[in-house]
């Protein structure tokens, strides 16, 4: 397993368009240098609706959907795979709460306090496992995705 001590793992970071465009990135990636993670790749991408509701095809079903997908595609993401100890876990903890109206009260040192708006403009996106993390860094750099996250994939 990759999550064995000593080892590094890899989770998907994307920084959404309020936040790419609202010249967060740099502050943004001074953070996650400065807690210790390795950027392995980025790419900036226009996201299509086709693309954003792929991404987020767990969330089809919600009333919230056709709106974060107006968000999602209203201008350019960073999408970063992020390299370290424990990635997934700690690129969570360092986003903070998915309500940034709320990050701003609990956790006011957390990524969404300091970029995000509200419950769907939060400004930064984190896979919440280890097996989202591999099918979602797939998605976007077209590699081949592990066994495990074939298998999650073909579960939903
Ligand atoms: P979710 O996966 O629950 O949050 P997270 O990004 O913290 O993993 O939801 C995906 C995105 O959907 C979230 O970042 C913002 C948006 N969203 C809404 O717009 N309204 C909501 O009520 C929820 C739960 C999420
Ligand atoms: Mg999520």
């Amino acid at each position: 397993s990759s999550k064995g001590s000593g080892e590094k793992e890899r989770t998907l970071g994307v920084i959404k368009p309020d936040g790419f465009s609202g010249n967060y990135t740099e502050r943004i990636k001074e953070v996650i240098v400065e807690y210790g993670f390795n950027i392995n790749k980025e790419m900036v991408i226009q996201l299509d609706e086709e693309l954003a509701a792929k991404f987020y095809a767990e969330h089809s079903s919600k009333s919230f959907f056709s709106s974060l997908i107006k968000y999602m595609t209203s201008g350019p993401v960073l999408v970063m795979i992020l390299e370290k100890e424990n990635a997934v876990a700690h690129w969570r903890d360092l986003i903070g709460p998915t309500d940034a109206g709320k990050a701003k009260l609990t956790h006011p040192q957390s990524i969404r306090a300091m970029c995000g708006v509200d419950l769907e403009k939060n400004c930064v996106h984190g896979s919440d496992s280890h097996q989202s993390a591999e099918r979602e860094i797939a998605f976007f750099f077209k590699e081949t995705p592990s066994d495990e996250a074939v298998e999650k994939h073909d579960e939903l």
